[in-house]
C-alpha cells in the first residue's frame, strides 16, 4: 500500500469516527442508558415530561378500556386486569402475551417511549390465567407458620405472571385480619400481625432476594424473572367493624400502629414497589384521603420510596354516592399522597380533573413531581425500559409441574386437625388406605371451584371445573389402595350410608366461593346442606369431615357426631394435597392462624383479648 492511499483511508476512518461521534451525542438520550444512576434517569425523563405526560403516568385503565390510540392520546402509565378480567375466556399465555405485546407497543411508540406497567391481582397464583397453579389463598399459609414456604409461592407466583407477560401483582394481601365476618378474611394470613409479618418474605420471593448493600426502603425487583409487588390495604382494612368490606376502622393511633402498621414497615424493608390503599376509613376518615397516614407516616415517617396506587375506584368512594364530588375526590387522594390512581375507567375525567386541579393550583406541582418520580424509579429500577415487552420463554412457566408440587407441599402444610379421635376410642387418622370401601361425600368433595374460593378465574370465583387442577376426590382415589372401592355421594340419605359396609367416611363441605363485600356474613354456618351431611353420614358410619372455609365456621354443635376434623381452607388446585395428609404419607403440622369461635356472639374474639374463651385457641393444631 502506498503512502497517499494510507493516507486516504486515514481521513476516511477519521471522517466515520467523526460521523459516529456525531450520531452518538444527537441519539444519546441519558434516561435510556442503563449504566445511568436511577436517580439521574428519572430526573432526566421527568425534566423532559409535559404535564399531560405526567398525568398519564399517573393514570392506571383497565385492559377494557384499553386500545393503542387512548394508551398513546393520554399516555397512560398502566393498565390492569380486574377481577377476571382476560383476553379471552380460557386465554393461553400466549393470549395474555399477546394483549400485553399490543399495548406495550403503543405506550413505546409515544414521543417518550415511556413503558407501561400492567397489574394484577396474582394473589393466590396467577390466578386469574386458566392453567395457572392456584396456590392455597393466605389463611391457610398462615396456618403453615412458613415463611420461606411462602417466599417460593412468591417466586412461582412471580414466574407464572410473567408466564402471562406481565410484570406486576397486586399481592400480597397483609391484612391483619381481626373479624372473620369480614369477607376478605381469607386474603388475611393471621389475625396475629408477627405472623403477618413472618409472611411478608412473600415480598421477596416475588420481587427477588434485595442485595446487601440495598438503600434502605427502596422498590428493588431483581429482573424479568420478578414482578413489583404491592402490599395492601393501607391501612387498618381487616379491623373494621363487624368485618363489614371497606367499612370503619375503630381503634387509638397506638392500636393501629400496633395491629395494622407492622406488616407495612416490613415489607418497605423488604424493598416492596407499591403500597396500595384500603377503601376502609380509620376512625371515620377515608384512607384514601389520608394525608396524614399516607405522606406523613408511609412516606416520610417510614420513608417508603416506591409509590402509592389507589383501590379501584377508590378514590371515587371518598364522596358517598361515590364520584358524587369526583374533583374533589382528585384533589383529596392526590393531595394526600396517591401516586397512582385506578381509575379504572373514566380516564377523560381523571385527566381533565387533575389537569384543571394542577392549572388552579389546588394540587401544586410538587405533587405531581414526587408521583410521577416514584412511578418512574420502580419502573426503571424494575428494567421495564431495558425489558419491556413480554418474554415468550416464559410462557410454560404457567402451571408447570414443579409449581403445582409447591401448590401440594402448601396444602399439606396448611391443614389444621382440630379433632382425631372420639373420647375414648382411637384416632381416626391417617386414614386406612386399604380399607375394603370408603364413602367419599359432600358438596365439596370433587368441586376444584369450590376448593379453589373467589379470586379464581372469575372475581367472585365459581363452581366446577373452571380450571386445571386435582380435586380432593381425585386425590383419594389416587392415593388408597387400588383394591379399596371409593364410593363417591355428594349428599347420601343415612339408610344408603348405613347398609353399604363402608369401613368410614370422608366428609367434604364448606362455603361456597366469594370475594369482598360478597363475602362479609354475620352468621358464619356452615352453608346447606353441609350440616345435614355431616349430621347424616357422621350418624351412620366413622367420618372425618374436611372442611373447605375462607374462615373459622360455626362447627361447635357438630363436632361431638365427628370422628375427625380438619379445617383446610381454601386450598386452591392441587386437591392431591389433602389426600397426602389424610392417609399419613405425611403428617399434620398446620396451627391455626386464627381463633376459632364458639358463637358469633363472641365475635371479635382474637388471642390476647380479656375473656378469651374459644372453641380451639390461636395456635392449636393436633399432629400426626
Ligand atoms: C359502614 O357500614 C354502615 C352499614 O352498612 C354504613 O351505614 C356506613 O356508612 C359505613 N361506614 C363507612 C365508613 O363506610
Ligand atoms: C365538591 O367538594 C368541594 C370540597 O369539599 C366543595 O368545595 C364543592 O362545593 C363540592 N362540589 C359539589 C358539586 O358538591
Ligand atoms: C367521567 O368523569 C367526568 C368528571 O367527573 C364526568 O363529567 C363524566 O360524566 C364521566 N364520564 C362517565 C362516562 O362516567
Ligand atoms: C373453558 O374450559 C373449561 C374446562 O376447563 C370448559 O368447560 C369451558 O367450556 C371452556 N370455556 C371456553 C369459553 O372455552
Ligand atoms: C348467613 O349470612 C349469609 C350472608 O349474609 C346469608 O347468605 C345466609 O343466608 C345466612 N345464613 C343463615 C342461616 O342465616
Amino acid at each position: 500500500m502506498g503512502t497517499c492511499e494510507t493516507q486516504s483511508l486515514g481521513v476516511l476512518l477519521l471522517l466515520s469516527w467523526a460521523i459516529t461521534i456525531q450520531a452518538r451525542s444527537s441519539l444519546y438520550i441519558t434516561y435510556k442508558d442503563p449504566s445511568q444512576p436511577v436517580n439521574i434517569r428519572v430526573k432526566e425523563l421527568y425534566k423532559l415530561m409535559t404535564l399531560e405526560e405526567k398525568i398519564g403516568q399517573m393514570t392506571q385503565i383497565e385492559r377494557t378500556v384499553a386500545t393503542p390510540q387512548v394508551l398513546q392520546d393520554y399516555f397512560i402509565g398502566s393498565i390492569l386486569s380486574g377481577g377476571g378480567s382476560a383476553p379471552a375466556p380460557n386465554a393461553t399465555a400466549q393470549a395474555w402475551i399477546d394483549m400485553v405485546t399490543n399495548f406495550q407497543k403503543a405506550s413505546l411508540s409515544t414521543r417518550l417511549g415511556i413503558p407501561m406497567i400492567y397489574g394484577i391481582d396474582a394473589v393466590h397464583g396467577n390466578n386469574n390465567a386458566y392453567g395457572a397453579t392456584v396456590f392455597p389463598h393466605n389463611i391457610g399459609l398462615g396456618a403453615t407458620r412458613d415463611p420461606y414456604l411462602v417466599k417460593r409461592i412468591g417466586a412461582a407466583t412471580a414466574l407464572e405472571t410473567r408466564a402471562t407477560g406481565i410484570p406486576y401483582a397486586f399481592a400480597p394481601c397483609i391484612a391483619v385480619c381481626r373479624d372473620p365476618r369480614w369477607g376478605r378474611c381469607y386474603e388475611s394470613y393471621s389475625e396475629d400481625h408477627s405472623v403477618v409479618q413472618a409472611m411478608t418474605d412473600s415480598v421477596l420471593g416475588l420481587q427477588g432476594d434485595i442485595p446487601g448493600d440495598y438503600p434502605r426502603n427502596f422498590p428493588y425487583v431483581a429482573g424479568k424473572n420478578n414482578v413489583a409487588a404491592c402490599a395492601k390495604h393501607y391501612v387498618g382494612d381487616g379491623g373494621t367493624q363487624k368485618g363489614i368490606n371497606e367499612n370503619n376502622t375503630i381503634i387509638d393511633y397506638e392500636g393501629l400502629l400496633s395491629i395494622h402498621m407492622p406488616p407495612f414497615v416490613d415489607s418497605i424493608a423488604k424493598g416492596v414497589a407499591s403500597v396500595m390503599v384500603s377503601y376502609s376509613s380509620w376512625n371515620g376518615k377515608k384512607m384514601h384521603a389520608n394525608r396524614h397516614l399516607i405522606i406523613g407516616y408511609l412516606k416520610e415517617k417510614l420513608g417508603f420510596k416506591g409509590f402509592v396506587i389507589s383501590d379501584w375506584q377508590g378514590i371515587d368512594r371518598i364522596t358517598y354516592p361515590p364520584g358524587e364530588n369526583y374533583t374533589y375526590s382528585v384533589q383529596a387522594s392526590i393531595n394526600a399522597g396517591l401516586d397512582m390512581v385506578m381509575v379504572p375507567y373514566n380516564y377523560t375525567g381523571f385527566f381533565s380533573a387533575v389537569k384543571s386541579l394542577v392549572n388552579a393550583n389546588v394540587i401544586p406541582m410538587k405533587r405531581i413531581r414526587d408521583a410521577v418520580k416514584r412511578i418512574l424509579r420502580v419502573k426503571f429500577i424494575m428494567g421495564l425500559f431495558e425489558n419491556p415487552l413480554p418474554d415468550p420463554s416464559l410462557a410454560n412457566q404457567l402451571g408447570s409441574q414443579e409449581h403445582r408440587d409447591l401448590a401440594r407441599e402448601a396444602v399439606r402444610k396448611s391443614l389444621v386437625l382440630l379433632k382425631n379421635g372420639k373420647p375414648g376410642s382411637q384416632p381416626l387418622l391417617p386414614l386406612q388406605k386399604n380399607a375394603p370401601k370408603i364413602l367419599v361425600a359432600g358438596t365439596h368433595a370433587d368441586n376444584l371451584g369450590f376448593q379453589c374460593g373467589g379470586w379464581t378465574i372469575n372475581w367472585q370465583g365459581s363452581s366446577g371445573q373452571t380450571t386445571a387442577g386435582t380435586t380432593i376426590l381425585q386425590g383419594i382415589k389416587s392415593t388408597v389402595d387400588p383394591s379399596t372401592q371409593v364410593v363417591f355421594s355428594e349428599n347420601p340419605d343415612a339408610n344408603f350410608v348405613r347398609s353399604q359396609g363402608f369401613s368410614y367416611a370422608i366428609v367434604v363441605v364448606g362455603e361456597a366461593p366469594y370475594a369482598e363485600t360478597f363475602g362479609d356474613n354475620l352468621n358464619l354456618t356452615i352453608p346447606a346442606p353441609g350440616p345435614s351431611i355431616i349430621q347424616t353420614v357422621c350418624g351412620a358410619v366413622k367420618c372425618v369431615v374436611v372442611l373447605i372455609s375462607g374462615r373459622p365456621l360455626v362447627v361447635e354443635p357438630y363436632v361431638p357426631a365427628m370422628d375427625a376434623l380438619v379445617a383446610a381452607w381454601l386450598p386452591g388446585s392441587e386437591g392431591q394435597g389433602v389426600a397426602d395428609v389424610l392417609f399419613g404419607d405425611f403428617g399434620f403440622t398446620g396451627k391455626l392462624p386464627r381463633t376459632w369461635f364458639k358463637t358469633v356472639a363472641q365475635l371479635p374474639m382474637n388471642i390476647g383479648d380479656t375473656n378469651y374463651d374459644p372453641l380451639f385457641p390461636f395456635g392449636f393444631g393436633l399432629t400426626t
